[in-house]
């Protein structure tokens, strides 16, 4: 890792690739005019690290995005509201990018017929220029990507003359939204606090150990009894840290493994531990304008660019350690050297879809995405229910405008998944 990629890191706990960081301060550089890397990274400011953040996030959102979700949790809110009427239902979004996320929440209950003043929802996202655009609630095209577009007719307005829709006044007051950073947000007073939470499609952007300290942190803001929302690839990552997935087709919807209801309600997650968790997925380069790219394999944490030396072998490897330290370097973000052991392992056994899955692995973090969707299609073949793989070629899918495909992947994803959880 860079000094510059490990800063942002620190900023904001994601893991980026050197190409996207690389191009971000290029960016920067010419709206600064520094005049070299050397110069513009001295002058780094609070300031001048909030626009560098800007352009590496991956602000990809639309509304109705995976609506069993929504689904779920307004059937949960109204349940809630069913057993005390006089209750106020808390949601957090977190991160809400455009806003697209919690607008689509209040939209479901308001069409549920939920009294507004019977919820609340907080909102916050670590871009600022993201927190900028859900407050105007102004969309474009991309944020409708959904079949059913009636309710743009219910909530929101446009004037004819362009293609941006404005979310109706009564919403816009229904969502508190600020800018923060999860890894810093304020618990003391808020322990418990929310019944519902949507944390969906960031965890993919962190290593494991952020991903780690991300979960402990929604698992405090979160009541006893309450439900929390992940992205379709990132249960698995909930199930390792003390949460049980709800058996809601499609919603990727959780409770926590000491939640009451979970223990009577919900089937408890496969005696086996989850399967080992890959390399996470991080950003690739984005722009803040341009469409999101979609999210590479991520290195583990390295810190101070030290990365931790595997040991040179002093026997000959089998094909398992070969794929042991295949994965290992992946997740050290020693990319080179990950691929040639996956090279080496599929040597000795061609079959495998895990090297296969790693390859795909490498090629995303090197942006060469029609390469990993090879490998990964590659893996699937060889193992039609791996799950990761199948996450994978749908976040791909979805970056490449294909809805119906991604949402083919997903579902088969979700079934495996499930398959998983009963066996
Ligand atoms: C892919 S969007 C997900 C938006 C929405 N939850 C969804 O699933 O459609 C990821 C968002 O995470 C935000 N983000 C990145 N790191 C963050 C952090 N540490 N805390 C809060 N938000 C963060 C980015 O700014 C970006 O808007």
């Amino acid at each position: 890792m860079t000094p510059v990629q490990a800063m942002l890191h620190e900023a904001t706990g994601l893991t980026l690739s050197k190409s996207s960081v690389e191009r971000a301060i290029r960016h920067r550089m010419e709206q600064t005019a520094a005049a070299n890397q050397d110069l513009y990274l001295e002058r780094m400011t609070a300031e001048e690290l909030t626009a560098l953040v800007e352009l590496v996030v991956v602000p990809e959102s639309w509304f109705y995005r995976d609506p069993q979700a929504f689904q779920a949790a307004s059937e949960f809110v109204r349940a809630r509201l069913a057993a005390d009427a006089g209750r106020m239902v808390r949601i957090l979004s977190i991160p809400c990018a455009g806003g697209e996320e919690p607008y689509t929440m209040a939209m479901v209950l308001a069409d549920a017929g939920v009294p507004v003043d019977s919820f609340i929802i907080d909102a916050y996202d670590i871009s600022a220029g993201c927190i900028a655009r859900a407050k105007s609630g102004v969309y474009g095209r991309n944020a409708f990507r959904s079949q059913d577009l009636g309710f743009r007719d219910r909530h929101f307005s446009g004037d004819g003359s362009s293609d941006d829709y404005s979310i109706g006044d009564a919403l816009r007051k229904q969502v508190r939204f600020k800018q923060g950073n999860l890894l810093e947000l304020d618990l003391g007073a808020r322990t418990g606090y929310y019944d519902v939470i949507f944390c969906r499609n960031l965890l993919i952007y962190f290593d494991k150990p952020t991903t780690k300290a991300a979960i402990a942190r929604l698992n405090a803001l979160l009541s006893e009894d309450g439900l929390l929302f992940a992205g379709y690839a990132e249960v698995p990552s909930f199930c390792q840290y003390g949460f049980m997935p709800l058996q809601y087709p499609q919603a990727f919807g959780l409770r926590k493994e000491s939640a009451p209801a979970a223990k009577r309600a919900a089937k408890p997650a496969a005696k086996t531990a989850p399967r080992p968790a890959r390399p996470a997925p991080a950003a690739a380069p984005a722009s803040a304008a341009a469409p999101a790219p979609a999210p590479a394999p991520a290195p583990a944490r390295v810190r101070a660019g030290a990365p931790t030396p595997v040991p040179a072998p002093h026997a000959p490897l089998t094909a398992a350690d070969l794929l042991a330290d295949a994965r290992r370097l992946a997740d050290l973000g020693q990319l080179k050297e990950a691929e040639n052991k996956s090279r080496d392992h599929l040597a000795q056994s061609p079959d495998s879809a895990e090297a296969y899955f790693i390859l795909g692995l490498v090629n995303e973090l090197t942006n060469k995405h029609k390469l990993a969707e090879d490998y990964w299609k590659r893996c699937i073949y060889l193992q039609p229910d791996h799950y990761e793989a199948l996450c994978h070629l749908a976040l791909l899918a979805e970056t490449n405008n294909d809805p119906a495909g991604a949402r083919a992947l997903k579902a088969r994803a979700a079934r495996i998944y499930k398959r998983q959880q009963e066996s």
